[in-house]
């Protein structure tokens, strides 16, 4: 298990075991790819950063992926991939997120991402992400560099 800081120094941990801190995670996180680039999409307030959010009523955590994928970029999943799960420990609440890899199929174009401008392609991520404005919070602490490892070797580990 990793322990590190987020952006605002709340503290995060982080594993790629299933399920370590919640059977029932309520929010997902979805790394993206689609053509051989990254897909985020590039939310209002906070920037460019992987689709995701809450897991609804009624809803598994698999299923608000799928769908938060499609809201925020028009994308449709063709293979949805566990990696792991982090647990964020704020300070009114702590949250428990599931972080998925994605290969999507299909981009659709849609008349409105609700609160994103839509989906964002990125042929490769920025190496100063931390520095970078443009950027979401959330793809600024530890969570993004063990989660796009994993990918790299699982998923897409070239000859
Ligand atoms: P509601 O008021 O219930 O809609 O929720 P909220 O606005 O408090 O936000 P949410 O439940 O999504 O998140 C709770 C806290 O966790 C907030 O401080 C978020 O900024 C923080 N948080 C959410 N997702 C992430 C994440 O991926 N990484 C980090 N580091 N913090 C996150």
């Amino acid at each position: 298990m990793y322990r590190f800081k987020d952006f605002y120094h709340n503290e995060v941990q982080l594993s790629f075991e299933h399920n370590p801190f919640s059977a029932e995670p309520k929010h997902v996180w979805v790394i993206c790819r689609y053509k051989g680039q990254w897909l985020l999409t590039e939310h209002e307030d906070r920037g460019y950063e992987f689709p995701g959010g809450k897991v609804e009523e009624l809803e598994t955590a698999d299923e608000a992926a799928e769908r938060e994928v499609m809201e925020e970029t028009g994308g449709k999943i063709a293979e949805l991939k566990y990696l792991g799960q982090y647990k964020v420990l704020g300070k009114e609440k702590t949250i428990v997120k599931n972080i998925y890899f994605a290969e999507i199929s299909q981009l659709e174009e849609k008349d409105d991402y609700l609160e994103t401008k839509g989906p964002v392609l990125f042929k490769e991520l920025p190496a100063n992400i931390f520095q970078n404005r443009k950027f979401s919070f959330i793809m600024k602490d530890q969570v993004l560099k063990h989660s796009l490892q994993k990918v790299e070797t699982n998923y897409l580990a070239r000859d």
